[in-house]
């Protein structure tokens, strides 16, 4: 049990520019007891910035499905390791894009900038199945290389995405892709040295719920000791 009083009259912790230990002292939350309806709101809210994957996948009827998922990342190079979570909507059916990939085993992730932004998130609505959403927002897709699912053409990059697994923990599903292929336009990388143009690309990031999102261009730098 911590002594909030006796934590307010202690010293600095020490580090130049560190906070107080008073300042330490906050609210704690037991998300697996009390706070479990609580779990959502403060997560999203705390694992900020998050990318976003505008997961584009196929169903039966030849359709692409696009929606957009923060539960999102890049987990390794060797192999090339990306995962996302498609959740279960409220009735709980299994949502469009995790159903596409169980069946086709392949998805596309499209990497989402500020001009995308507005329909990326239009799509993100419910809509039937077999309805495709880059029809409805007038998105042009292109064909991906090494799977069927097309990717959109306007995204700053796609990921052409293999299924390795998918993992279901409680109510989470985790879909583990390989990535097979990258296309990144043209101005956002250095075709000589093959770095990004971190000035040019410029991913939104999700931020807390219901409905906040960061710009990435506020950068700094800070080497690491070599
Ligand atoms: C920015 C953003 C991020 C989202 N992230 C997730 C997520 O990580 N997991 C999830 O299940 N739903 C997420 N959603 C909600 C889905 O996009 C939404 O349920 C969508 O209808 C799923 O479409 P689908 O049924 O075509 O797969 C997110 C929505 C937005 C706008």
């Amino acid at each position: 049990m911590i002594d909030a009083a006796a934590v307010r009259a202690s010293p600095d912790i020490g580090l130049p520019g560190a906070p107080s230990l008073a300042m330490l002292v906050g609210m704690e939350l037991d998300l697996l007891g009390a706070h479990a309806d609580r779990a959502y709101p403060i997560l999203v809210g705390l694992v900020t910035p998050r990318p976003i994957a505008w997961v584009t996948t196929l169903h039966e009827n030849g359709k692409v499905n696009a929606a957009p998922f923060s539960f999102f990342n890049v987990f390794g190079d060797d192999p090339p390791l990306v995962v996302f979570a498609p959740g279960d909507r409220d009735d709980g059916t299994p949502k469009d894009s995790a159903r596409n990939v169980r069946r086709s085993g392949e998805f596309v992730v499209n990497m989402v900038d500020e001009t995308l932004a507005a329909a990326m998130v239009r799509s993100s609505a419910s809509h039937p199945p077999d309805l495709s959403e880059t029809e409805l927002e007038g998105l042009a897709t292109a064909p991906s290389s090494s799977i069927a699912t097309p990717r959109i053409a306007a995204a700053p990059a796609a990921l052409e995405c293999k299924v390795h697994s998918i993992i279901e923990v409680g109510s989470n599903r985790l879909v583990l892709g390989i990535v097979h292929r990258v296309h990144v336009r043209d101005e956002c990388i250095d075709p000589v040295a093959l770095r990004i143009r971190q000035e040019v690309y410029q991913p939104i990031g999700r931020m807390a719920v219901p409905d906040w999102y960061c710009r990435s261009a506020d950068l700094f730098e800070l080497p690491r000791p070599r």
